[in-house]
């Protein structure tokens, strides 16, 4: 991991027992597994409102206090329904959570609306809300001292300069890095442009590092001996996303991030440098791309059949 701290954001760490919840409402796009979800409990078994959107709901054990919002986020159509779904009282968030993630398989996949899996779960299903929702979020939140706060995880900082004219992976040979490593890519500039398109929000990068979570099932299997070994290594050299989640809760409350809108944060929770290179050019040309492939997605789509057909 090649990222560099950024020297001009610090924030006192509080022990997350010293930290009042209560008044937070927070939505969690990618809730219901890995580190998202580990977020999701953590939150909600201390007094947080917590909505999750994901495929599976496998929180039963706290389902009083988590609301469950299925949806497959890899479709175009679905993330419309999302950002406008009433089951998310996106006007009261405080704190808006994009966790959703898979890596891009060693074949390229394509949804049925022809995007590539990765691009369209990873990173598109983000834009799509996100800029859906940007302008209504947090309106209607109950303490409004603080601005409300997006947090986009990825892996920003690391020096992934992606390919903005290749985002659906069909112009040049395909590869799963490639492909995966422009998802990174346009995350970390999701955040860049957020920062001066936005001006009633905060929104940041989050850079969780290596973590043993269902995130490499793609690309190597759900239940393969490889993807058992690798993550049999992961756990025991990394830390655990409920170690990473704890963290996160306490950063994401603390005042010193306040109109910092635009800071990557590391696995450890330091404020890190945007990747070299990542310039405003660059992150135009990733969202008048992004912009455009959303476009193609939605000519994509199937007509409805009618119903006497
Ligand atoms: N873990 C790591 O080592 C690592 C490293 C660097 C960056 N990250 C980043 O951290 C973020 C979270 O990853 P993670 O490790 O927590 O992954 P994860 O355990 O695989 O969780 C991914 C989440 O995305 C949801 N999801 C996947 N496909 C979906 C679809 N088609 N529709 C709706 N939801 C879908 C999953 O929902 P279901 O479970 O309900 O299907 C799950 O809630 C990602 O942005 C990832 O790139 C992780």
């Amino acid at each position: 991991m090649f990222w560099k701290k950024d020297p001009s954001v610090t924030w006192e760490r509080k022990h997350i027992n010293n930290i009042d919840f209560s008044y937070l409402n927070v939505a969690i796009i990618g809730g219901t597994g890995g580190i998202g979800r580990a977020i999701s409990r953590e939150l909600a078994q201390r007094d947080a409102k917590v909505t999750v959107v994901g495929q599976t709901f496998k929180d039963e054990d706290l389902a009083d206090k988590i609301k469950f919002v299925k949806a497959d986020l890899s479709l175009v159509s679905e993330c419309k329904r999302i950002s406008h779904s009433d089951e998310i009282p996106y006007e009261k968030l405080t704190h808006l959570i994009f966790t959703t993630g898979i890596i891009a398989s060693r074949q390229r996949q394509a949804t049925s609306e022809g995007l590539e899996k990765d691009m369209a779960v990873s990173y598109l299903s983000r834009y799509i809300i996100f800029h859906d929702v940007a302008k209504r979020l947090g309106t209607n939140r109950t303490k409004k001292d603080d601005l409300p706060k997006v947090f986009i995880a990825g892996f920003p900082g690391n020096g992934q300069l992606g390919d903005p004219d290749d985002l659906n992976s069909d112009e040049k040979n395909y590869s799963a890095y490639a492909t995966h490593t422009n998802t990174v890519a346009a995350n970390e500039c999701l955040v860049l442009d957020a920062k001066d398109r936005y001006t009633n929000i905060d929104t940041f990068g989050l850079n969780p590092g290596i973590i043993k979570t269902n995130i490499r099932s793609n690309l190597l299997g759900s239940n393969t001996y490889i993807g058992r070994i690798a993550e049999w290594i992961i756990s025991w050299t990394f830390q655990s996303a409920e170690t990473y989640a704890k963290m996160i809760c306490t950063l994401i409350v603390n005042p010193a991030i306040e109109s910092r809108s635009g800071t990557m944060f590391s696995n450890k929770g330091d404020a890190i440098l945007p990747t070299p290179g990542l310039t405003k050019n660059v992150v135009e040309k990733f969202m008048e791309n992004s912009e455009l492939l959303v476009e193609k997605a939605l000519q994509n789509q199937s007509p409805p059949t009618s119903s006497n057909e």
